[in-house]
C-alpha cells in the first residue's frame, strides 16, 4: 500500500478528533438505551461525512473511497453504531443511486442524501432471503405508470429513521430466481409502507434494524433503478463496496479495543506493578496490534482498488472475512487483558466485544465471503 496522502491523513485526523469529541461520549449510553444517536446526524452532515463519496456537483465532498473508508474506521473506533449508520446510508443507499441512477434520479436524490437532509437505507433481506439473496419474495407488479409493492423486509439498518430506501423486489417469476429481481427507490411516506419495531440485539444495540412492510405500496415507474431484472446485480455490486465499509468498521472497533487495553495495562497494578510490565500482556497487545494492521492493509487495498477503477469485489470479501474474525479475536483479547472488569459495562471493551460479532454476519456472513473468494479462485 502506498502511504496515505496528505488529504487522507487530514480526513483521519479530523474525523478522529470529531469522533473523540462528539461520538465517543454518547456510545455507552445509546447502547444501553438501544437508541440511534440522531443528535449526531447534523454534526456528521456539517463535517461532510454523509456525502463523502458524492461529487461536489450534487452537494457531496467528492472524496476518494479510501478517505471514506478511513472515516468509517475512525467513527467505529469511537462507536460502532455511528459508523454503520454512516456506512449503510453511504455505501448501501447513496452509492447505488450514484452508480445506477438516471440523471433525473441523481438530481432528485443525491443532494438530499449527500447533505444529510434525508438518510438512506438498503432493503434486501427478508425472512426467507438472507444469505440466499436471490430468493427475495417481495413483489413489484407493473400497473400502467406505477409499480405496486407487496411483501416484507427484515433487519433493515437505518429503517427506523431513513427516508429513502433502495428496495429489491421481484418483477418476474420467469427463469433463474435472481434474474427476476429489480431495484427501486422508495420514499418512506408512501401510503402502505410501514416500519415495524426495531430488533433488540447482542451488539450495535443503538443501530435501528426494524422490519419493513409493503402493502399495496404504489410507486412511480420512474422509481425503478436500472432496468427490470437488474436488481440482483445492483445489490451485489452495492454490497461489494459495502463490504469494504464493514471491514473498516471492524478495524475501528478492534483499534478502539486495543487502545483501551493499552491504557488499562498501564494503570492496572497487580503483583506490585502495572500489568503491562508482564510479558503475557505485552504479547497479547503485540498480537492484537499486528492483527489489526493486517486487517487495515487488506481494507485499504480493497478501497484503493476501487479508487483505481479495478475489480475489487474479491479484495473486499477478503478484507471483510479477515477483519470480522480479527475484530472478534482482538476484542476477546481486550476483555482478557481487562479480566473481570472487562466483563462489565463499566469498561468499553465489553461493548466492543458484542459489537464486533456483527461484522462477521451482516453484508454477507464469513461463509458468503469465502464463497465469493473461492468462486473467483476457481473461475
Ligand atoms: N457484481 C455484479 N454481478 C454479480 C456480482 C457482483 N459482485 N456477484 C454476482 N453477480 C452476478 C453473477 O455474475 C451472476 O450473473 P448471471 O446470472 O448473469 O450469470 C448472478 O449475479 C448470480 O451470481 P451467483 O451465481 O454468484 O449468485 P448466488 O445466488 O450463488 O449468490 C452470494 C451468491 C454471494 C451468496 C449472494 O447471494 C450473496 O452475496 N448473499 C449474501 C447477501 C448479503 O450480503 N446480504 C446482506 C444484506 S444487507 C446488510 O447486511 C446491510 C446491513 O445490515 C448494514
Amino acid at each position: 500500500m502506498a502511504p496515505l496522502t496528505d488529504e487522507q491523513r487530514l480526513v483521519r485526523d479530523s474525523v478522529r478528533e470529531f469522533a473523540d469529541a462528539e461520538v465517543a461520549p454518547l456510545a455507552a449510553q445509546i447502547d444501553i438505551e438501544h437508541r440511534p444517536p440522531l443528535e449526531t446526524v447534523p454534526k456528521l452532515a456539517e463535517l461532510g461525512l454523509l456525502g463523502m463519496i458524492v461529487p461536489a456537483e450534487y452537494g457531496g465532498s467528492g472524496t476518494d473511497t479510501l478517505s471514506y473508508i478511513i472515516a468509517i474506521e475512525e467513527l467505529a473506533r469511537a462507536c460502532a453504531t455511528t459508523a454503520v449508520m454512516v456506512e449503510a446510508h453511504t455505501s448501501l443507499a447513496t452509492w447505488p443511486i450514484l452508480a445506477f441512477g438516471t440523471a433525473q434520479q441523481r438530481d432528485r436524490w443525491l443532494p438530499a442524501l449527500a447533505t444529510g437532509e434525508k438518510l438512506g437505507a438498503f432493503a434486501l433481506t427478508e425472512p426467507g432471503a438472507g444469505t440466499d439473496a436471490g430468493a427475495v419474495a417481495t413483489t413489484a407488479v407493473r400497473e400502467g405508470e406505477e409499480y405496486v409493492l407487496n411483501g416484507q423486509k427484515v433487519f433493515i439498518t437505518g429503517g427506523g429513521y431513513a427516508e429513502v430506501f433502495i428496495v429489491i423486489a421481484r418483477t418476474s417469476h420467469e427463469g433463474a430466481p435472481h434474474k427476476g429481481l429489480s431495484a427501486f427507490i422508495v420514499e418512506r411516506d408512501t401510503p402502505g409502507f410501514t416500519v415495524g419495531e426495531g430488533e433488540r440485539k447482542l451488539g450495535i444495540r443503538a443501530s435501528s434494524t426494524p422490519p419493513l412492510m409493503f402493502s399495496d405500496v404504489r410507486i412511480p415507474a420512474g422509481a425503478l433503478l436500472g432496468n427490470e431484472g437488474d436488481g440482483f446485480k445492483i445489490a451485489m455490486a452495492t454490497l461489494d463496496g459495502g463490504r469494504t465499509g464493514i471491514a473498516a468498521q471492524a478495524v475501528g472497533i478492534a483499534q478502539g479495543a486495543l487502545e483501551a487495553s493499552i491504557a488499562y495495562a498501564k494503570q492496572r497494578v497487580q503483583f506490585g506493578k502495572p500489568i503491562g510490565a508482564q510479558q503475557a500482556i505485552q504479547w497479547m497487545l503485540a498480537d492484537m496490534s499486528t492483527d489489526i494492521e493486517a486487517g487495515r492493509q487488506l481494507t485499504y487495498l480493497a478501497a484503493g482498488l476501487e479508487d483505481s477503477g479495478e475489480p475489487f469485489g474479491e479484495a473486499a470479501a477478503r478484507a471483510k472475512l479477515f477483519c470480522g474474525q480479527m475484530a472478534s479475536r482482538v476484542t476477546g483479547m481486550a476483555i482478557q487483558i481487562h479480566g473481570g472488569n472487562g466483563y462489565t459495562e463499566a469498561y468499553p471493551v465489553e461493548r466492543a466485544y458484542r459489537d464486533a460479532k456483527i461484522t462477521e454476519i451482516y453484508e454477507g456472513t464469513n461463509e458468503v465471503q469465502r464463497m465469493i473468494i473461492a468462486k473467483s479462485l476457481l473461475r
